[in-house]
């Protein structure tokens, strides 16, 4: 029986991640580390809870004492590092908590791993480590050798912690793999991101608001397709490695708006083209054809079938979404879009 943290797993990927592995590897003890930032819910572990292969530990990944209390207790196989600030628009707000959550929360995982003995740390990373691509040259994606060029502190903070992760695995030998990849979507994705964040306000016919004219481009990439990813490269990765994970779905922002819109029998009149991000991203696209070839990885899931699946959710979990729209929320949107 092998164990495997999780942290982060109170989020959106990591909670995907932790229904993914109890599915696949019911042996596996799965122990999640998350503190419970906004963006972290409990209620998205409420079917885990009941499973007693599941353990939950409230801790900041930044806490030394508790991480190392946490390794010393559970003496994990296998860690996997989710746990981050992952928002772009909050990252040009208040870029400090991101240096620190990103960069030194991973240090200590890291140093943990060392410590008690851990066979493998998985940092999940992300394509915007490359910085963006051109909209007119179509030809041109993010391989693994192409070069760290970031545009927002989330992503500086997000290229500093991988260029840590390598840096230990050659300095101290940790045995460390780590993963890139595109926008992700689906079940339990906070409400701040695109997707989630037009399906809520089309849900209660407030205006959608797409960034100048909407024609930014990402690559998609359904939750359960980057899981699967995670689970062969933590199983037959090579250490040491990058493996991009990419769904090859490239869409323009308007396009998904639309979508949405149509989805939920809702008039494209709610769209609403406000003021643009600082720095924005022209395009995302991912070549993962290294993770295909190596590890025999194939993304499953067509976008237009995710996203048809991905409302459906959001129509049949109100419950969830209503535990988040309160609060912090509401000012946060008030925030970033009040006066755009
Ligand atoms: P999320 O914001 O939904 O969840 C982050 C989770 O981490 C939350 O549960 C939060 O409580 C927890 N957390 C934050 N700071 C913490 C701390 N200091 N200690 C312990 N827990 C803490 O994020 P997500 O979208 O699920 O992203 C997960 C990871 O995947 C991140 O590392 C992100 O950079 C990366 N990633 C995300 C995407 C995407 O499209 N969402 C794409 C590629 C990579
Ligand atoms: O590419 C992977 C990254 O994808 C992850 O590393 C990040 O954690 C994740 O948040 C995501 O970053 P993006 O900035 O691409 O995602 P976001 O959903 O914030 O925005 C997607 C696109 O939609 C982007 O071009 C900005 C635009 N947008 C976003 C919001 C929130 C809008 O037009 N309006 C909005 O209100």
């Amino acid at each position: 029986m092998k164990t495997v943290v999780v942290t982060g797993g109170a989020g959106f990927i990591g909670g995907n991640f932790v229904y993914h592995m109890l599915e696949k590897h019911p042996d596996y003890k799965i122990v999640c580390i998350d503190c419970l930032t906004y963006a972290g819910n409990l209620s998205t572990l409420n079917t885990a809870l009941k499973n007693p292969s599941f353990k939950f530990c409230k801790a900041n990944i930044c806490d030394r004492g508790s991480i190392y209390g946490i390794f010393e207790a559970e003496r994990p196989d296998i860690v996997i590092n989710f746990a981050a600030e992952s928002h772009v628009d909050r990252s040009i707000e208040d870029p400090e908590v991101f240096l620190r959550t990103n960069i030194l929360g991973t240090q200590v995982i890291m140093d943990a791993c060392l410590k008690y003995g851990a066979s493998r740390f998985h940092q999940v990373s992300t394509d915007e480590v490359y910085g963006d691509l051109p909209l007119d040259r179509p030809d041109l994606r993010f391989t693994e050798e192409t070069p760290i060029r970031t545009s927002s502190p989330y992503s500086a903070s997000k290229a500093a912690a991988d260029l840590l992760a390598l840096a230990y695995h050659r300095t101290y030998g940790l045995p460390a793999t780590i993963s890139r990849c595109g926008n992700n979507y689906g079940p339990y994705h906070f409400p701040e991101k695109l997707i989630p964040l037009m399906i809520t306000n089309a849900l209660n016919d407030k205006p959608l608001p797409v960034y100048r004219q909407g024609l930014n481009v990402r690559d998609w990439i359904y939750v359960r397709d980057h899981c699967e990813a995670i689970d062969l490269i933590i199983h037959k990765g090579r250490t040491g490695e990058v493996y991009n994970i990419g769904g090859g779905n490239e869409m323009q922002n308007i396009d998904i708006v639309r979508r949405i819109c149509r989805e939920l029998g809702k008039p494209e009149s709610l769209i609403s083209f406000v003021t643009d991000r600082k720095g924005h991203d022209l395009r995302y696209a991912i070549d993962s054809s290294k993770l295909r070839k190596e590890l025999g990885w194939t993304p499953r899931t067509e976008f237009e079938d995710g996203l048809h699946r991905t409302v459906r959710w959001y129509l049949e979990n109100r419950e969830w979404l209503e535990g988040i729209i309160s609060g912090e929320y509401l000012s946060y949107c008030e925030r970033m879009y009040g006066n755009r």
